[in-house]
């Protein structure tokens, strides 16, 4: 089992505003908890399988509890790794960049292959979709150019936060803790103080994992 899993999503590695505030978080946090174990994934970095249609005849297969082909079972497998590796953690930080409005490719490829019937959701008829995780919480650091704050001209454009949150309650984790490094196009002053208060509020949002 890992304490903490920090999944990291933009590709801009150490220049990344979200990743540099998502750091301060998980020093601060390895200081408050030295026995813990921290591990990190860059969805960049990460051989991801295709989400084809043999795929999705697995999942299809897997919902209907029929037997699968051996391709079908191969690429499952696969899928089924990364998914238990994501399960397996305790808490998660992710940092991540608004792209588009949304989350970046590689991020999305990553949710959808780890959201899986029978790892962390299930349906039945009589119930419907259900989370299977539980007792898991995660803080989300975002960066976007542009202001989306509720105080902003237009917080309804922002569909980054609302697919995160409802992705994680579909699957059964709580968010304790949201940070939004932004407006990352202010001036440079502007941006200092930013990401200055924005550290402070990760440091603090370690004591909450
Ligand atoms: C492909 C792409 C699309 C982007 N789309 C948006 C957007 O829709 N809204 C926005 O405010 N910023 C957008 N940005 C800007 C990034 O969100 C911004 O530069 C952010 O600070 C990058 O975070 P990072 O340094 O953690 O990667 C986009 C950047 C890229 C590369």
């Amino acid at each position: 089992m890992t304490d903490l899993l920090y999944i990291s999503a933009s590709p801009s590695q150490h220049d990344s505003h979200s990743g540099a505030v998502a750091r301060e978080l998980v020093s601060a946090y390895r200081e408050l908890h030295p026995s813990r174990s921290v591990a990190t994934v860059d969805v960049w970095d990460l051989d991801l399988p295709e989400f084809d249609a043999t795929m999705i005849a697995a999942k299809f297969a897997v919902l209907r509890s029929q037997d699968a082909t051996d391709a079908q079972r191969a690429q499952w497998a696969r899928a089924v790794r990364l998914s238990e590796a994501f399960n397996q953690a305790q808490c998660y930080v992710f940092s991540l960049p608004m792209w588009n409005y949304g989350v970046p490719y590689r991020l999305k490829h990553y949710i959808d292959v780890v959201t899986l019937p029978g790892q962390n959701w299930s349906w039945s008829r009589a119930e419907g979709y259900r989370p299977l995780l539980q007792g898991k919480r995660a803080v989300l650091v975002y960066s976007s150019a542009g202001d989306f704050s509720p105080e902003a001209p237009k917080p309804y454009e922002d569909f980054q936060k609302p697919y995160m949150r409802q992705w994680l309650r579909f699957i059964g984790v709580e968010v304790v803790d949201e940070i939004a490094v932004a407006p990352t196009l202010a001036d440079p002053e502007r941006l200092a103080q930013v990401k200055a208060a924005t550290a402070r509020r990760a440091r603090h949002a370690a004591s909450l994992l």
